[in-house]
């Protein structure tokens, strides 16, 4: 195969740690501990590797990202390595002390996450009492300041009912851009799933809401709009792709095509610890495994959108189906497309169960953080 060309960016998921316990974290339901967190050093090479590799944008992230003293230099890094810096941040530990180093580094873009705009709701989804203030407070800083905000509202059964609440919040705390995220079921968010998935009318209702928003905010607020794909035809192009786009690198230096890519247990991801993160990106393995389409089979390898949405989610497929070459069982054309929807059907139809919390202690046979 011939070698691919750059990503486009790199997603630093710093730490695992985070204050929050959201039912819907994209972490892995193993999380990793601070004690093999990456060192400023480490982070700093590879930060260099990834813009000699051609990576326009460096996305910080976690856990939260805050958490990291060494955040400010980070940046600073990046910024000086060219890199486009964005923070995303539950914004919970922000403040102008926080933010000042950080502007002074060179950080471009801020993205803080709402859980939604009833502040007892959007608390009790965090598992974190007066979250949401601190939020609504972080970001008037970042646009007092001067910096880009994307607010990212992360919607779902439990909050979609006020979807258009949470439109006008982003418009008046000054966001350039407002995410609706609809849950998508990895991770944490997968064993959460009954408590999360709305029913296929409420998921129509949202979109006929955001269609009408952004034709009355045309060149005010820009939305971008991610739908649960359990009730689509066609799957999304997931990460625009398995390793076309980004590099994901986990807080103790596993280098990942997604998020999720560590629930595929047949396969095995290279260290930044052990090897370049070029020679990741080009030649391991993972990232070989599933990049373009010579691996698929039908009806993906015939298929006229296998170059437009590549069969659509690795981690899905594996999630679903228990074997991460088939084709998303989002497709429709995919034979097991109805047990998807009808399991999407039966659980949005039933009373949602407790939230099972992000935190250390929920973690399957995983000891508090050391
Ligand atoms: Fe995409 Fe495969 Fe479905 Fe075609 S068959 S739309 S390539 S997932
Ligand atoms: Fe891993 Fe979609 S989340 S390929």
């Amino acid at each position: 195969m011939s070698a691919p060309g750059p990503p486009l960016a790199l997603l630093a998921e710093l730490t695992h740690r985070c204050p929050l316990g959201c039912p819907y974290c994209s972490n892995p339901l193993s999380l990793e501990r601070v004690r093999d967190e990456l060192d400023t050093t480490i982070w700093q090479r590879v930060i260099g590797e990834a813009a000699a590799l051609g990576a326009l944008q460096i996305h910080f992230s976690g856990g939260e990202p805050l958490v990291r003293a060494d955040l400010a230099a980070l940046v600073a890094h990046a910024h000086a390595a060219g890199l486009y810096t964005n923070l995303i941040t539950s914004a919970v530990l922000f403040d102008h002390r926080r933010l000042a180093p950080l502007k002074h580094a060179g950080l471009d873009h801020v993205q803080i996450s709402l859980q939604d705009t009833a502040p007892d709701n959007a608390d009790r989804i965090a598992g974190y009492a007066g979250g949401h203030r601190k939020k609504l407070e972080a970001a008037r800083l970042v646009r007092g300041a001067g910096l880009a905000l994307t607010i990212n509202a992360v919607m779902h059964r439990q909050n979609l009912a006020r979807l258009p609440e949470m439109i006008d919040l982003a418009l008046e705390l000054g966001a350039g851009r407002l995410e609706v995220a609809q849950v998508q079921y990895y991770g944490w968010a997968l064993r959460n799933r009954p408590s999360l998935i709305p029913t296929r009318a409420e998921v129509a209702a949202a979109v006929a809401i955001v269609a009408a928003a952004r034709e009355r905010l045309k060149g005010r607020l820009v939305i971008d709009h991610v739908v649960p794909d359990y009730y689509a035809k066609r799957p999304k192009a997931c990460m625009g792709g398995w390793a076309r786009q980004f590099i994901n690198i986990t807080p103790s230096g596993l280098v990942l095509p997604c998020h999720a890519a560590q629930g595929i247990p047949t396969l095995r991801f290279e260290s930044v610890r052990e090897r370049p993160l070029a020679e990741i990106w080009e030649r391991s393995e993972a990232f070989e495994r599933f990049r373009g389409t010579a691996w698929m089979a039908e009806p993906c390898r015939s298929c006229e959108r296998r170059e437009i949405d590549f069969g659509g989610c690795r981690c899905q497929a594996m999630a679903i189906l228990g074997e991460a070459g088939e084709t998303d069982p989002a497709c429709a054309l995919s034979p097991h497309h109805a047990r998807l929807l009808a399991l999407a059907e039966a659980e949005s139809a039933a009373e949602p169960p407790s939230f099972t919390y992000r935190r250390y202690a929920n973690a399957p046979s995983e000891p508090a953080p050391a």
